[in-house]
């Protein structure tokens, strides 16, 4: 049993059959839904429709959150409290004052997430883990799912680990992108919380509960 959460990122899932995959996720118990959000200007591609979001709120139990791939993310924040998110995420790259950011999250009633892209240094994030519940690390280039892990990310999480364990802090390290059963071992090991999963659970051969099943039972 892998001891960390499992989120199904539905970036590349077939969004018309949502009627058929999201009982297989309750069925499986899947820790978290996570909607990519993307302006295609921070990121060069569209992502999930914000108002699919609402529309599984409106069906579903599971813990929604939010990853905001977009410039300008404090735009954002309002409309997602308003379909009860539980969790927001933005990029620290977007973010002209990541700080007013988080109390604009938090005072809206959500968690606070902050996000490293592929290519920034973790310390980025570092000035901000006492304010957060969450950081997630991403394993790719933000903007695409189906990409190859690339394990510069491993030592991101692990300098997280140290960082929140030295300081006995209460932030969740998350990780997105290129997350399959190798992979998935080599985030927990190194000190990863969340697991965040799209193609592997999505074109999984198995089907979706089987998949999130698998990683769960590492
Ligand atoms: C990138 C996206 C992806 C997606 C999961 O911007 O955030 O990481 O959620 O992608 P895969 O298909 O790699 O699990």
């Amino acid at each position: 049993m892998i001891m960390a959460q499992i989120a199904a990122s539905v970036l590349n899932a077939d969004l018309s059959r949502w009627e058929e995959w999201l009982p297989e996720l309750e069925k499986a118990r899947v820790d978290r839904v996570q909607f990519d959000i993307m302006d295609n200007k921070f990121v060069p591609n569209t992502g999930v429709p914000k108002n699919f979001f609402g529309k599984l709120r409106s069906r579903t139990k599971l813990f929604l959150e939010a990853h905001l791939m977009v410039q300008k993310p404090e735009n954002y924040v309002k409309q997602f409290a308003d379909m009860d998110c539980k969790l927001l995420i933005f990029q620290v790259e977007a973010a002209a004052k990541p700080l007013k950011t988080i109390h604009l999250i938090e005072d809206a009633g959500m968690q606070a997430g902050i996000a490293v892209d592929r290519k920034t240094p973790v310390e980025k994030i570092f000035p901000h883990l006492d304010e957060v519940s969450l950081a997630l690390v991403m394993g790719v280039d933000a903007g695409f799912g189906g990409q190859k892990f690339n394990h510069s990310a491993l030592e991101k999480i692990s300098d997280l680990r140290k960082k929140i364990d030295g300081e006995g802090l209460q932030c969740e390290i998350e990780v997105d992108g290129g997350i399959n059963l190798e992979t998935a071992r080599k985030c927990v090991k190194a000190g990863a919380d969340v697991l965040v999963a799209g193609t592997f659970i999505f074109k999984h051969p198995k089907g979706v509960a089987a998949a999130v099943r698998e990683l769960r039972g590492l």
